[in-house]
């Protein structure tokens, strides 16, 4: 089992069991559109697919990771506790881009995330080993970006920030170098799947409120069209003989029922309500063309393997 290697918005470890018991007894190459974070993928560490991400800083990581991974754990090691002075020999050493005054080695490398596009040679490497740091010593650690497409998460007060994990960077790289990665629109699955694969699809949420202002929602800007072109590409591969698994939030329950759909809903303590009657006050759906009798049947593979000991 690998671990992720970011936090991110949205991370799916606490739905680990959830989506497992949806999946297909077996299945050919394993593909996930949104990865962000990827807490199924690297828990999985599927021998052959695809992985994909309309973020471009979080694609070029992951590819640093797969093709760099001690370079970037040098890297990593190279950088500063987040509370220290800013060190004098980098750029924005003073001033923000904001013209603010930089007072910390945090918000040093937080400015020099954002200088884009960067001064000099573009350094993919640099790049990535900023983001983790960032999203090791930031506020909440999570990645967030304004409407600028800048990250502006205040400095995090830890003890004792890690920010350089070797054995996850180089565990992680070697999943990563089973699978393809793109950096483009999840529609790119109905080229990449064949009858057989497995599909998991995890979007950003459609709001559960009506009234939820999509475009401020994030700056993934996924909206209402989106979400109905993921219907549409769910069903596609559902008709191609392809495995599909999705989430999204309660509110899209009744519109993945009707595209022929098997929709669980998942309480807001994450545990599975397969009782429809609640429907209306949970957050999350699990929908999946994985008929009942074709999955891995978690529950019998646990009794048996209590019989046998
Ligand atoms: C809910 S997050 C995925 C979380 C992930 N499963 C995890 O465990 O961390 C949704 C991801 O979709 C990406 N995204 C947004 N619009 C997209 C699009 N049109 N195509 C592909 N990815 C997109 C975002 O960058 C974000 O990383």
């Amino acid at each position: 089992m690998v671990e992720p290697i970011l936090k991110w918005a949205g991370g799916k470890r606490q739905l680990l069991d959830a989506l497992y018991a949806r999946f297909p007894e077996s299945y050919g190459r394993y593909h996930e559109p949104f990865v962000g974070g990827g807490a199924l993928f690297f828990d999985l560490e599927p021998g052959a697919g695809t992985i994909n991400d309309a973020n471009p800083r979080l694609v070029s990581l992951y590819e640093r990771v797969r093709d760099e991974p001690d370079r970037l754990i040098d890297r990593l090691e190279s950088f500063d506790d987040p509370e220290a002075d800013p060190d004098p020999d980098l750029p924005y050493a003073e001033t923000t881009q904001r013209g603010r005054e930089v007072e910390s080695y945090y918000y040093q490398q937080r400015a020099r995330f954002n200088d884009r596009p960067y001064t000099g040679a573009y350094d993919p490497l640099e790049e990535a080993a900023l983001l983790v740091y960032l999203n090791r010593t930031c506020y909440n650690g999570l990645y967030r970006e304004n409407a600028d497409g800048g990250f502006n998460v205040p400095i995090g007060r830890y003890a004792d920030p890690e920010w350089v994990r070797r054995d996850r960077i180089r565990r992680a790289s070697g999943t990563l170098g089973n699978v393809e990665i793109y950096n483009r629109d999840f529609e790119y699955v109905l080229e990449a799947a064949e009858p057989g694969d497995l599909v998991y699809l995890d979007p950003p949420y459609e709001p559960m409120s009506p009234t939820a202002d999509f475009t401020a929602y994030s700056a993934d800007g996924f909206d209402r069209g989106d979400q109905e072109r993921l219907i549409e590409t769910a069903t596609t591969l559902d008709d191609r003989g392809v495995s599909v698994i999705v989430s999204n939030s309660g509110v899209t329950y009744d519109r993945y029922v009707e595209a022929g759909f098997h929709v669980d809903t998942v309480d807001a303590t994450r545990a599975i309500n397969s009782d429809g009657d609640g429907r209306e006050a949970v957050d999350e759906v699990i929908a999946t063309n994985v008929p009942a009798s074709d999955r891995r049947d978690v529950g019998q593979r646990s009794l048996s393997t209590f019989e046998d000991e």
